[in-house]
């Protein structure tokens, strides 16, 4: 089936850097209109200029995701201003490292509200637009730290396993409406997230990574494109991990 021939509109959370970044060039490449979103305007603008200059469409709005009431006003404004609101891709994401012994309030809350209650906003507010233009498609950006675990992140796995769960009963709503749902759990991939990490710990996940490489953006990004085309139709309710083998079973 080939893509529809207007022009779809995507809205992708994160998109000033890292694999954010890179789902919106790919998805511009895909002939997309992307709009791209974070909190840096500067940021985003320098992303907005790069898929512009390889002859992409794009445009870029500020919002914190962690604030419910400014994703619901992002979604209506976008969905407003292009008359429709077709792909959605939740990716905007913190760590806040800790032993559990020692993690606070803060450090669980603060990620719980970014990385899942954002994504049930965001999600919740695209369903009328998509609705409306009878398709559908929504990726969130999981992490194989929901599959598996991490020691450290017991505030971070809970989150990105949440929306496995999350997504797996929205892919169930909204399947008959010709909107899919799906996550996309990355395992250890090159971004400024995890260059803070030690190097002893690349060192692990490298070695706990069967191609023997860590991931780039570029490569989570591409599975994003493919679930969000119109050929992806009949995959929702799907985590699919792209880390490298990591976490086959
Ligand atoms: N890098 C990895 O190895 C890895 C592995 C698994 C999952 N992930 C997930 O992939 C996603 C992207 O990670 P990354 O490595 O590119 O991280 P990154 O830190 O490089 O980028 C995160 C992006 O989210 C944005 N963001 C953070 N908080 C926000 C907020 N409150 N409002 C709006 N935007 C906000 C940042 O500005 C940035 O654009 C995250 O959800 C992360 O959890 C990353």
């Amino acid at each position: 089936m080939a893509d529809d021939n207007s022009q779809r509109v995507a809205l992708v959370t994160g998109a000033s850097r890292g694999i954010g970044a890179a789902i919106g060039y790919a998805l511009a490449q895909a002939g997309r209109h992307v709009v791209l979103c974070a909190r840096d305007q500067d940021k985003l603008d320098q992303v907005k200029q790069q898929i512009e200059s390889t002859g992409g469409s794009a445009s870029v709005h500020t919002c914190d995701v962690s604030d419910g009431e400014a994703v619901t006003a992002l979604v209506e404004s976008v969905a407003g201003e292009h008359g429709r609101l077709d792909i959605l891709v939740n990716n905007a994401g913190i760590t806040r490292d800790n032993l559990l012994l020692r993690m606070t309030d803060d450090e669980f809350d603060a990620v719980m509200q970014t990385n899942m209650r954002s994504v049930f906003v965001a999600c919740r507010a695209v369903l009328r637009p998509m609705m409306r233009g009878k398709f559908g498609r929504i990726v969130n950006i999981g992490s194989v730290a929901g599959l598996v675990g991490n020691a450290g992140q017991t505030n971070y796995a809970a989150a990105k396993a949440a929306i496995a769960g999350f997504t797996r009963s929205l892919a169930r709503e909204m399947a008959a409406k010709k909107i899919t749902a799906n996550v996309v759990a990355p395992g250890f991939i090159e971004t400024e997230m995890t260059d803070v990490l030690p190097d002893k710990v690349k060192e692990l996940a490298k070695g706990a990574t069967p191609v023997g490489r860590f991931g780039l953006p570029d490569d989570i990004a591409a599975c994003v494109a493919f679930l969000s085309s119109d050929q992806a139709g009949y995959i929702t309710g799907q985590v699919v991990a792209v880390d490298g083998g990591m976490t086959m079973c």
